[in-house]
């Protein structure tokens, strides 16, 4: 496995790809790799003949006062879960070989940002406009048949392939579902800042997104987000949102008709922010096929 620094270096590589018939697969991520980046890693190792991963933390998708500098990093343990995954290239470089002095583009997806996690309440749009230009950065660089990203991220999966489809990059997306803890928690670094309580409370997030998809089933949309909500706010925690979006529009749903529904939360807990989501498929809730957690975990979509 190499280790490339520089915006240089990634172009030389690719400039001796394109020369071989081989598949390039991109697992991009910001380090502090789990069992959820695992699972992307192995599908981008069994089903290309290259896989490289980026490992950097963005900056320009943080917002001030969020947590950039406390953003868990251990970049050697990540190689070695790299190396031991089959990846053939890291690209690890500096902010500063990403962001030179004079750096001034930003690429930006309107709409869909400006909802859940780009909500002014929430992160704010400047985030996922921090999300696309490293990830055009990325794909123009490593240019990579296949992209692979987690449906934990929902939105931001949304998003980048409404930016992959706009700006006519070749690369395709697929999206790989959430990986969860035996609780249920979903995985993120950012379960590392969790004390043993607000870990043990945080599971209240996938219970309260479980509630909502049995209730759907029973009541319909309304009365389903009014007990997810509810699950949550008894286990004390309040979320910035719990709303029912249609997963490739990120429109508002009112649970009619058979499109599945994205039910998605935002809360922080003890000052960590964690996200999760569910799909709802009304046509299999309404027949009454039940809600276990496989029945709802996305499958692979491309
Ligand atoms: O999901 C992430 O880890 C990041 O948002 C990404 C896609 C690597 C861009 O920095």
């Amino acid at each position: 496995m190499k280790v490339l620094r520089t915006p240089a270096e990634v172009h030389a590589l690719r400039e001796e790809l394109r020369r071989q018939p081989v598949t390039v697969g991109l697992v991009p991520t910001m380090g502090y790799l789990h069992e959820g980046h695992n699972s992307l890693l192995r599908a981008a190792r069994e089903e290309n003949d290259v896989v490289v991963m980026s490992l950097f933390v963005n900056p320009t998708q943080f917002r001030a006062g969020e947590d950039l500098s406390a953003y868990p990093r251990d970049e050697e343990r990540d190689l070695a879960i790299a190396r031991s995954s089959g990846v053939d290239y890291i690209y690890a470089p500096e902010p500063d070989a990403v962001y030179p002095s004079g750096f001034a583009s930003r690429v930006e997806v309107e709409g869909l940002t400006e909802v859940l996690c780009g909500a002014e309440q929430s992160r704010g749009a400047g985030h996922f406009a921090g999300v696309t230009t490293i990830v055009a950065k990325l794909l123009n660089a490593i240019d990579p048949d296949v992209a692979y990203l987690g449906q934990k991220d929902a939105q931001q999966a949304t998003v980048i392939r409404r930016l992959v489809e706009d700006l006519e990059f070749r690369t395709k997306i697929v999206i790989l579902p959430t990986v969860r803890e035996r609780d249920g928690l979903a995985m993120s670094s950012r379960n590392a800042y969790l004390s043993p309580e607000a870990r043990e409370r945080a599971t209240a997030i996938w219970a309260s997104l479980l509630e909502t998809e049995k209730a759907f089933a029973e009541a319909g949309l309304e009365p389903a987000l009014e007990a997810g909500r509810r699950h949550l706010e008894e286990a004390g925690i309040t979320p910035e949102y719990f709303e029912a979006r249609y997963p490739g529009t990120l429109d508002p749903a009112d649970g009619i008709g058979s499109d599945p529904i994205l039910v998605a939360v935002s809360a922080t807990v003890d000052g960590t922010r964690l996200i999760d989501n569910i799909l709802i498929e009304p046509s299999r809730s309404l027949n009454g096929a039940g809600a276990p957690q496989a029945a709802t975990t996305p499958r692979r979509t491309r």
